[in-house]
């Protein structure tokens, strides 16, 4: 079903077709995270990855309530976006060669993911308010919270310490380079050939 395909004609449709997008994102989340956990080397990081698995499966758990409250059927539907940022995390994580700059780089693309997530609970908060279902938007509600912790903690971990080391690594080969050059126009200057 695409959005706003003939399959969705009243809110009850949008709220569904939502839920089971981030259905779809919240497993699809949950099968990337033991490679992020793996390729994460500071430990903070990697803790804060194997929590944020753990929440997810809770997450999930709380979308199936979610469905048995609506009288439906758990199920995802196919969601373009998540995929999109996920493979480009994976895209990113095989180019960086770098650990300390490969932990910059899994905290931005594990931020992308938690922006994601923010706003679809965000909008189905919104509506299961607007549709009288209450029950629903506080279950939503407590996805939603756990979603915008992670960010600020993701935050947190790429501020204290993460972002500096990776540039503090970036600075020391840059420094490496820039003395290994010196070194072999003063060798090519004295006429001796450069190794
Ligand atoms: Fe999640
Ligand atoms: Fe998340």
């Amino acid at each position: 079903m695409g959005w706003f395909s003939a399959d969705i004609e009243t809110m009850d449709d949008l709220f569904l077709h939502t839920l089971q997008d981030i259905y779809y994102a919240e497993n699809r989340i949950e099968k990337s995270l033991p490679d992020m956990i793996a390729k994460a080397s500071d430990s903070e990081l990697k803790k804060g990855f194997q929590a944020h698995l753990k929440q997810t499966r809770g997450q999930i758990r709380r979308l199936d309530q979610v469905f048995k409250k609506l009288k439906q059927e758990p199920k995802g539907t196919k969601c373009p976006a998540i995929d999109g940022i996920i493979d480009e995390a994976n895209d990113i994580a095989a180019d960086v060669a770098d650990k300390t700059v490969l932990n910059a780089a899994l905290i931005g693309a594990a931020q992308a993911v938690e922006h994601y997530e923010i706003t679809r609970y965000g909008t189905l908060a919104a509506w299961a308010k607007l549709l009288g279902k209450n029950d629903v938007a506080r279950l939503i509600a407590a996805n939603l919270k756990e979603e915008k912790a992670t960010d600020k903690k993701l935050s947190s971990i790429a501020k204290r310490k993460v972002n500096k080391k990776a540039l503090a690594r970036s600075t020391k080969r840059k420094a490496n380079g820039a003395a290994r050059d010196e070194n072999r126009y003063m060798q090519a200057m004295a006429g001796v050939p450069a190794i």
